[in-house]
């Protein structure tokens, strides 16, 4: 479809030579859409993240932003191609500024990105004024929340084409984690397109436009959320021995 933004095509992938941990797994994240995918823990979530960014080599398969086969490509030349990556664990340097973790992306591609630096800056202080007080702080002193809130606007300084967000609720009071749904949601009405994992699964089904179940590595079905209200909807709360 020609509004594909990032696709993966028969990707298998694992961590050590003779395991794979995904097998054979294809996708597909739409302009200005939300891509959901939920699993079981250990269900290899993470892993296609990390394989898409690049930390991992896919041993067969591709994976394409924008047409372009980008497999395997080292994660800090993909912010080039317009892929970015909020992961499950913390990206923020803990002991730099809350300031210069907002920068630093953009910054440490001056020649590229140098003329935006501080617009952007403005703009994501604007919409992010939570972090305005904070700037001089370490990233490593704010609260878990502001943290997240942190992760959220460096996306936002670097406005990416596709975004990769992996269990952004993970340990946030209910309120943080209703804000950073509404930032997703903003993202994507904004034209970028989303790869969301998260445990929350009720929030994925309703806030995604397609969603993808991964169990043991594959992809063991997908569909709109109208699809996951009938028997499907039953048969994935089977799979994830859950109740919503
Ligand atoms: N660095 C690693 N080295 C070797 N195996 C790993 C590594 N990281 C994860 N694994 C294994 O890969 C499998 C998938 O893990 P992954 O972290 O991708 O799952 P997940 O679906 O993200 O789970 P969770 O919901 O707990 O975040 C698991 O069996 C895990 O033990
Ligand atoms: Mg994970």
């Amino acid at each position: 479809m020609s509004d594909t933004v990032l696709e993966m095509d028969g990707i298998t992938s694992g961590y050590m030579g003779d395991i794979d941990v995904l097998r054979s797994v294809s996708l597909s994240v739409r302009k200005g859409h939300i891509s959901g995918l939920i699993g079981l823990n250990g269900a290899g979530k993470s892993t296609l993240f990390k394989t898409i960014y690049g930390f991992l080599k896919p041993k067969a398969g591709a994976i394409r932003l924008e047409g372009q086969d980008i497999s395997g490509r080292p994660p800090h030349t993909l912010i080039d191609h317009g892929l970015w990556y909020i992961p499950q664990e913390s990206s923020l340097f803990s002991y730099l500024s809350v300031e210069e973790n907002l920068r630093l992306p953009l910054e440490s591609r001056h020649k590229q990105f140098g003329h935006l630096i501080e617009q952007r800056f403005q703009d994501t202080l604007a919409h992010f004024p939570v972090l305005r007080e904070k700037l001089k702080s370490q990233a490593g002193d704010l609260s878990g929340g502001q943290q997240k809130s942190l992760e959220f606007a460096k996306a936002y300084m670097v406005q990416p084409r596709v975004c990769l967000i992996d269990e952004p609720s993970i340990g946030l009071a209910p309120k943080v984690a209703s804000e950073i749904f509404q930032w997703i949601k903003h993202f994507a009405a904004s034209g970028m397109g989303i790869l969301l994992v998260d445990h929350n699964v009720r929030r994925v089904v309703s806030l995604s436009d397609h969603i993808y179940v991964l169990s043991l590595g594959e992809i063991t079905a997908s569909g709109s959320p109208e699809d996951f209200q009938g028997d499907l909807h039953a048969q994935v709360k089977e799979w994830l021995g859950i109740t919503f």
